[in-house]
């Protein structure tokens, strides 16, 4: 079994549930706290041994990339000044040359054209996809560790569901299960934005994914599918002819960052569990609701 070093990051959407703060901040650039969402997805990759990720990226997402570099003026005044907390915090996220690449999508085509942008990139090796959207807190073991702990189990493809919320599964990508039994069980198929009343079950692929490198060759055919988008889940389903599909229940939380209330959510439970801020964060919650 070859191991998983790489990741995908569809980064070119438009972010229009955002707007207008996503007009010249790209969405996932948005400060979750005091770091911009694509921090934690970043430290959630290394912290499941991921070497190397893969940016696909489109038009005004420039942010992203300086973000991911040296800022020298910044830095040298943060020395000069001895803030070396600040410092050594801005650097963390800094990659190690090398371990960013960044390619563009050129068009809205759908995800699944993202992410067959990236298939050079990756070459013929098996790699994760992050949605960067959303973000996902497990503090015991990070989201997609989880999910690389269930590939070492049974190979194939895995890919990282959890119930939709009532009345929201034609929303998503919703997966069927060859039954049911424990967290990590066998698909049997899947449908991209189900109409309301046909979902196959209620569990959404809520995103990160671990897929086979045979996924490009389905993906270059360029299919359309619901939207009129080239679909991850239509070349995902065609896959699962030839090989296998688990899907996996993580633990943990998600926060769809892509959403207004999702990322106020987000912003208020990162605060309050962080050590230096929460109590402050938790007297400002209570002074506004007057509790
Ligand atoms: C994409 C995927 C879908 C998945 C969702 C999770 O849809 O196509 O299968 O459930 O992300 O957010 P999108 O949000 O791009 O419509």
């Amino acid at each position: 079994m070859k191991p998983v070093r790489k990741a995908v990051l569809p980064v070119a959407g438009l972010g229009t549930r955002v707007l207008p703060g996503a007009k010249t901040t790209p969405k996932e650039m948005l400060n979750v706290v005091d770091r911009p969402i694509l921090s934690y997805i970043v430290a959630e990759g290394r912290a499941a041994g991921i070497e190397h990720f893969v940016f696909v990226t489109g038009r005004g997402k420039g942010a992203i990339e300086d973000y991911f570099d040296h800022h020298i003026e910044m830095e040298s005044q943060l020395e000069a000044k001895g803030k070396t907390d600040i410092l050594a915090d801005i650097r963390s996220d800094l990659p190690k040359p090398g371990e960013m690449s960044f390619v563009r999508q050129m068009a809205p085509l759908g995800l699944g054209h993202a992410i067959w942008c990236a298939r050079d990139i990756i070459g013929d090796e098996p790699f994760a996809i992050m949605l960067p959207d959303m973000l996902m807190h497990a503090p015991q073991r990070p989201a997609l560790a989880q999910a690389m702990d269930a590939y070492s189990q049974v190979g194939g493809n895995i890919v990282v569901v959890e119930p939709a919320p009532e009345g929201e599964a034609h929303k998503y990508g919703i997966v069927a299960l060859d039954g049911q039994d424990g967290r990590l069980n066998r698909m049997t198929g899947m449908v991209e934005k189900p109409a309301p009343g046909t979902e196959p079950s209620n569990l959404f692929i809520s995103g990160r994914y671990i897929l086979q490198p045979e996924i490009f060759k389905l993906l270059a055919d360029q299919q359309k599918g619901a939207g009129g988008e080239i679909q991850l889940t239509d070349a995902m389903f065609r896959l699962m002819a030839i090989e296998s599909f688990h899907a996996l229940e993580y633990e943990g939380t998600t926060y769809d960052c892509g959403d207004k209330i999702g990322l106020l959510r987000a912003n208020v439970a990162f605060a309050l569990q962080r050590e230096d801020l929460g109590a402050a964060a938790r007297k400002a919650i209570m002074e506004l609701l007057r509790i």
